[in-house]
């Protein structure tokens, strides 16, 4: 009895090791990566994977409306920072913190938000120092989980920070936090001071790359509209050696989190600007409305003569 309860419990732990046993390759001594990622399923066989290389000349021009922020200047209530062994990621619980616009067809709530050191996508073959990625999904889904099954039901957006003389007083917050937990995957710790996905976006929201790929973590699953905005934000050369400080679930340095880069394949790669509103003409606005109330009275009238 006692023997076969046992059993049970190794298996067990084997099986939950197994699920998050997954590794970034370790560069060599020259930097440079010696080996790919192999992490199976999706994530080596898939069409629409990310992150991939950002080339100005293998985009094409789009338009967008605005993007709409809501409630990204609050602070994230009871603020949570996790070393997930993998990265450092702060949890957000509520649903009032949302984009909308930018061409996503949609309302998306965020999830939460993480970091690479080394960036992960690259403009014009350049890294950056780190890139936040803000995870939210559609609200028609009832969580992340379900949305990440779905093409589309995710809406990552991607933000790259330069390498500035002026530490990043916004990230200095992630970082006081990150000091406890460094060296302990899994565990996690309150934020020690008040931060707003806001203030570590860039000033210019208004010009990026979209296109549609994946989670660049496994199981790498093809449910992601990307956005990565052009324009960058600053971090010191000190703040992002304290990234590289945090241990993984190895207690080793996790010297770098970054996939490497994937074929764009068949995918459209687009260079979105803001939809301008000065050669548009907002006459037309006016004259549409009236004309969707006209038919929705249409529609009322008729279906009253229905019943
Ligand atoms: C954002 O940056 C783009 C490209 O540099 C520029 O054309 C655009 O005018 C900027 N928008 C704002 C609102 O500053
Ligand atoms: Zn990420």
């Amino acid at each position: 009895m006692k023997r076969v309860s046992l059993a049970y419990l190794v298996a067990f732990l084997i099986v939950n090791a197994a699920a998050d046993e997954w590794n970034y390759p370790t560069p060599n001594s020259n930097g440079v990566m010696s080996e790919p990622e192999s992490w199976g399923g999706q994530c080596d066989n898939g069409r629409r994977q990310s992150p991939i290389d950002l080339a100005q000349a293998a985009a094409v021009r789009g338009e967008f409306a605005p993007f709409f922020f809501s409630n990204y200047k609050l602070p994230i209530k009871q603020a949570q920072l996790t070393n997930t062994g993998h990265s450092v990621q702060i949890s957000n619980r509520d649903p009032a913190v949302t984009i909308q616009g930018g061409g996503l067809g949609g309302r998306f709530v965020l999830d939460q938000m993480h970091f690479h050191w080394g960036s992960e996508h690259t403009i014009n073959s350049a890294r950056y120092g780190l890139e936040l990625h803000l995870v939210h999904h559609d609200i028609r889904y009832a969580s992340l989980e379900e949305a990440a099954a779905t093409r589309n039901g995710v809406a990552v957006l991607g933000v790259l920070f330069h390498v500035s003389a002026q530490p990043n007083m916004h990230i200095d917050v992630i970082l006081d936090t990150a000091a406890d937990i460094r060296n302990e995957p899994g565990k996690e710790a309150s934020l020690k001071g008040k931060l707003s996905p806001h203030y570590l976006m860039p000033a210019n929201r208004s010009t990026y790359f979209r296109y549609e790929g994946s989670l660049t973590t496994p199981a790498c699953a093809e449910s992601v509209i990307w956005t990565v905005f052009t324009d960058s934000v600053g971090v010191s050369l000190e703040q992002i050696e304290q990234f590289k400080a945090i241990h993984d679930q190895n207690g080793k340095e996790l010297l770098n989190n970054f996939r490497s880069v994937q074929p764009l394949n068949a995918r459209a790669l687009v260079y979105a600007t803001e939809w301008d509103q000065q050669d548009n003409n907002f006459a037309e606005v006016p004259r549409l409305h009236a004309m969707l109330i006209g038919l929705v009275g249409l529609l009322v009238a008729t279906s009253k003569c229905l019943y």
